[in-house]
């Protein structure tokens, strides 16, 4: 295998004492179960109220920064933000000084004398540790290449929607040891699952990562057989071959063409198993069609709950919910 692919390791090593500052919403490692489950609760209420709210955040303002593409995580932010009475205001490098060189510690010492939160999409994990760490208002991460928090929130959120409580349940990622599958780890730690990563020899996720989940209890197989995951999960998810981070390399269609999620391979799973992808999915490369347009795909249940679990952060970050 190629040893090239392997992916710089997660931050595991750096500090996470921030109890003192905002609170920011970087990994869901930094957060004790009943505090990752406080924001669900707020989140879960905020769905049932549907659109109109209380307007918990009229008067504060959120940044969104993107350095990269988005859909969802732009539009749920913005609109769950609305929703909850709040303004948003919309950068990115390119028509901000960011893309001129301005610092990131800069900037959030600027961001932070405007604004009440700063949301922050980069491929690198390093930048938003650094506006985390100058900032004075919390900053929330929006994907990394190292890690999406906000989607396993909206992931757990979903699974218990359609399956019950999800600790002691097993869920099967086939794929790309990727930042999603990272998050994963985190949430299964937390949320105490069992999760079962297939993945090719040279995109497995960080060593010191394992070990870190294993060193905390969690519950962390990993193989690389696609069809040995999938044995009786009660889920099956997977994601995009080629992340944003990544460089397009034809090398790793060739390693994951044996985790593409199947019937076949969803047949594997537990009778009742639903299929979960962040999107955007890329049929015929990482699923079939005919999963993901199947019966057992929540997909677009998981993309809407992305607006509520998002609502829940929102409103516990800037203290609306204590
Ligand atoms: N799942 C997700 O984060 O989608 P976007 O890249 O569209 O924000
Ligand atoms: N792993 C994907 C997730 C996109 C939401 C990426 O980083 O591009």
């Amino acid at each position: 295998m190629s040893t090239t692919l392997r992916r710089p390791s997660t931050e595991q090593g750096r500090s996470s004492d921030r109890t003192a500052g905002p609170r920011h919403f970087l990994d869901l490692r930094d957060f004790d179960t009943a505090t990752l489950r406080q924001m669900l609760d707020i989140a879960s209420g905020f769905k049932r109220a549907g659109r109109v709210t209380s307007r918990p955040l009229a008067g504060k303002t959120l940044a969104l920064i993107f350095e990269k593409p988005s859909t969802r995580t732009r539009v749920s932010f913005e609109v769950g933000m609305r929703q909850l009475g709040g303004e948003v205001v919309v950068l990115s490098d390119k028509d901000s000084q960011l893309g001129r060189g301005e610092s990131i510690a800069d900037t959030a010492r600027v961001l932070s004398r405007y604004v009440d939160a700063i949301m922050l999409r980069t491929d690198r994990a390093s930048k938003l540790h650094d506006l985390a760490d100058n900032a004075t208002v919390p900053v929330i991460n929006g994907l990394t290449e190292a890690s999406h928090p906000c989607q396993l929130m909206a992931d757990v959120m979903t699974f218990e929607e359609h399956r019950g409580p999800i600790a002691g349940q097993t869920v099967a990622w086939c794929g790309d040891g990727n930042n999603v599958a990272r998050s994963w780890i985190e949430a299964a730690v937390r949320f105490d699952f069992t999760l079962r990563l297939a993945t090719p020899d040279g995109l497995r996720p960080p060593d010191d990562l394992v070990a870190w989940a294993l060193g905390q209890g969690g519950r962390i197989e990993l193989t690389d057989d696609a069809m040995q995951a999938a044995d009786g999960a009660r889920c099956v998810v997977t994601d995009t071959w080629i992340s944003m981070a990544d460089e397009p390399d034809p090398v790793r269609h060739t390693l994951l063409a044996p985790y593409r999620v199947t019937n076949r391979l969803m047949e594997a799973a537990a009778p009742d198993a639903i299929f979960m992808h962040c999107l955007p999915a890329h049929r015929g490369e990482e699923v079939d069609a005919g999963v993901i347009d199947g019966p057992r795909s929540v997909v677009f249940d998981e993309a809407e709950n992305r607006l509520h679990a998002q609502k829940g952060v929102l409103a516990w970050v800037m203290g609306a919910a204590r």
